[in-house]
């Protein structure tokens, strides 16, 4: 089984090389190939995905992805920047469907910023479409505005865009997920404002009708982000676009104690899948042995579970991390007074000797 790790910059290397000693220790017949990415790649060789690291991602069977982006690179052209890595990987191997599970562990329930009989048992599972809407949309740019209020004024757009059989695609991942769960599915949209999505909410009720077993609901946006902290544990299952999941997706992290805690794994219709923590290279810890390392352990867990059919090596992992949280241990983000705080590599250490 080949694995392409993929470390990035800021805190990726950091926490990616947690998740790697975790592996190892698991003793399994797997093959780890490191290659550059983001802003390491432009250093060293001009940009953020070069070709090689394209072909190692792609004849891999999946991808241990860190965090890519710095603000230094903020002001490059936008096709060098390292955010450009990670979309590219996700349109050029077609990984369409975003897992973002926000689990409460029952020892993190202090750590969340709310209340914590709101998040005690939370489990929710944020389904995201990863290769379409506004992210991926043509025409995009920059021009001198034609018409409107202001003609002839510097003007920035973005096109918003999905095609049925994309929306059909997502909704089944989201279905046939809810029916493994509590047969509940929540999709996500801004039918009242948007075309995009009335033919996004139009094409979930179709889709959902071959599912009679599983409930489906439909929310806008706005009042989904309101209810995720209102009363989060009404979710189960949440489908929604591209932008609206990267959004709920970060807002859901807090409801598990820490944007550190959230993993996700994105697939395409092979199964083969890139694994990265939700949250980003985090620049203002890079360097410090800080970053808690969980969310990318996790999404090792996510790794072996779905693109390397190891179940029994996923759950000892995730039950590995359990242990860890049970025995007081805490980075900084979920530290709360009683515990004691550890760094991203004891963090790792810890996850090894309970495995
Ligand atoms: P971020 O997720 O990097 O950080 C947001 C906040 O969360 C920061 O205060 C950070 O310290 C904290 N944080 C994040 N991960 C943590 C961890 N593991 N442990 C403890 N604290 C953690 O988001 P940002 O600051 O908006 O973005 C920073 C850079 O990361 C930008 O260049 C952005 O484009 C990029 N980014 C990359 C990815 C990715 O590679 N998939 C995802 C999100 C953001
Ligand atoms: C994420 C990130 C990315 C996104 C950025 C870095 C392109 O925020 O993975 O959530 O917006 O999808
Ligand atoms: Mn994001």
């Amino acid at each position: 089984m080949k694995i392409a790790v993929l470390p990035g910059d800021g805190i990726g290397p950091e926490i990616v090389a947690e998740a790697v000693k975790v592996l190892d220790a698991l003793k399994l017949d797997l093959h780890l190939q490191s290659a550059p990415v983001g802003g390491a790649a432009y250093e060293a060789s001009g940009h953020p995905l070069p070709p090689a690291t394209l072909e190692l991602a792609k004849a891999s069977d999946a991808i241990l992805f860190g965090a890519v982006g710095d603000w230094k690179y903020d002001t490059l052209e936008r096709a060098l920047r390292p955010e450009q890595a990670i979309l590219g990987l996700r349109k050029a191997l077609g990984l369409f469907a975003n897992f973002r599970p926000a689990i409460c562990y029952k020892e993190l329930t202090h750590a969340s910023s709310l209340k914590p009989e709101l998040v005690s048992g939370l489990d929710i599972l944020i389904i995201r479409e990863l290769t379409g809407d506004i992210y991926f949309g043509q025409p995009r740019g920059r021009r001198s505005a034609p018409d409107g209020h202001f003609p002839g004024a510097e003007e920035a757009f973005d096109t918003m865009r999905y095609t049925r059989p994309e929306i059909e695609r997502i909704g089944h991942v989201a279905f046939q997920a809810a029916q493994k769960r509590s047969k509940r599915v929540t999709s996500v949209d801004k039918a009242n404002v948007l075309e995009t999505f009335q033919l996004w909410k139009d094409v979930m009720t179709d889709v959902g009708k071959q599912y009679p077993d599983v409930q489906l609901d439909h929310m806008y946006v706005d009042n989904a982000a309101m209810q995720l902290v209102k009363e989060p544990k009404r979710f189960d299952v949440v489908v929604t676009g591209n932008m609206f999941g990267d959004i709920l997706s970060d807002e859901a992290s807090m409801l598990t104690g820490s944007i550190g805690m959230l993993p996700s794994a994105s697939l395409n219709d092979k199964k083969q899948g890139l694994y990265e923590p939700s949250h980003g290279s985090a620049p203002d810890i890079a360097g410090k042995g800080v970053a808690n390392p969980l969310a990318t352990i996790l999404s090792a867990a996510m790794m072996l579970r779905f693109s390397l059919g190891q179940e029994a090596a996923a759950q000892k992992i995730e039950a590995a991390v359990q242990k860890v949280l049970a025995q007081g241990l805490r980075t900084p983000d979920i530290y709360s007074e009683g515990t004691t705080k550890v760094g991203t590599q004891q963090m790792g250490d810890a996850v090894v000797a309970a495995l």
